[in-house]
């Protein structure tokens, strides 16, 4: 599986979304990472279906939208016309997510499952032959800059288990909250593919550089490290 890193843009310069896209893209960003939130399913809110439409025109890199929202399906054919490219969405709050799933990759896009941290592997358990990739949340939903959840290794672990065990070796899995340069080495040796970053990118102020230190990181554990 390769190793993709994925940009919070909710940690970037809204007033300047081009300029740290750019910048992210000269630092070796593979995906950008769209954080949809409404106010109900976590408690703030951040950006719709015109702001993915605007990004689609200022990049050509994958658009990876995390959908943080009660009410997913409404809202997946207006953001895959968009221009998302992948979209992830919450296991918690869709009683009928096999459904879920079909539409999203029926419409041409990745399909993505959501854990929080305090949902169990085993909820997707009979997706997990259907999804393209699984995200695990490595701290609860709602904002950036976070503290990592140490459990979420083990859970890593787990995922990656349940995927091999339904044949879905190819899936990657993405993970997503308090990734930086301290934790990523163990994110990656867990069974991380996909690294999520807001503040450790667009944290300090030079975005590029913080991107490339991330990536570089990300790409030593895998090569180092016991995977
Ligand atoms: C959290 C979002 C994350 C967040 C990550 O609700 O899903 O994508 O922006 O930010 P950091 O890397 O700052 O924890
Ligand atoms: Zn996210």
């Amino acid at each position: 599986m390769s190793i993709r890193l994925a940009p919070s843009i909710l940690s970037a310069d809204f007033s300047a979304l081009g300029r740290d896209i750019d910048a992210i893209t000269r630092g070796g960003a593979d995906q950008v990472h769209v954080d949809v939130m409404d106010g109900h399913f976590v408690p703030n809110l951040t950006i719709g279906v015109p702001v993915v439409r605007s990004l689609r025109k200022a990049t050509s890199l994958p658009l990876d939208v995390h959908l943080m929202i009660t009410d997913p399906d409404r809202f997946i054919e207006p953001f895959i016309d968009a221009g998302a490219n992948l979209v992830s969405v919450h296991v918690e709050v869709l009683p009928h997510l096999h459904r879920t799933i079909g539409l999203i990759k029926k419409l041409g896009a990745q399909a993505g499952v959501v854990l929080n941290p305090s949902t169990p592997v085993g909820a997707i358990a009979e997706v997990a032959a259907d999804v393209d990739f699984v995200l695990v949340m490595s701290v609860n939903p709602g904002f950036g800059g976070q503290v990592f959840i140490p459990r979420s290794l083990a859970k890593i672990r787990a995922v990656r288990a349940l995927l091999d065990a339904a044949g879905n070796t190819t899936a990657p899995i993405e993970v997503d909250g308090g990734v930086d340069l301290v934790t990523v080495a163990p994110v990656v040796e867990a069974g991380g593919d996909w690294l999520v970053a807001g503040q450790a990118v667009f944290g300090a102020g030079n975005p590029e550089a913080a991107a490339r230190a991330l990536k570089d990181a990300a790409l030593h554990a895998a090569r180092g490290g016991r995977r």
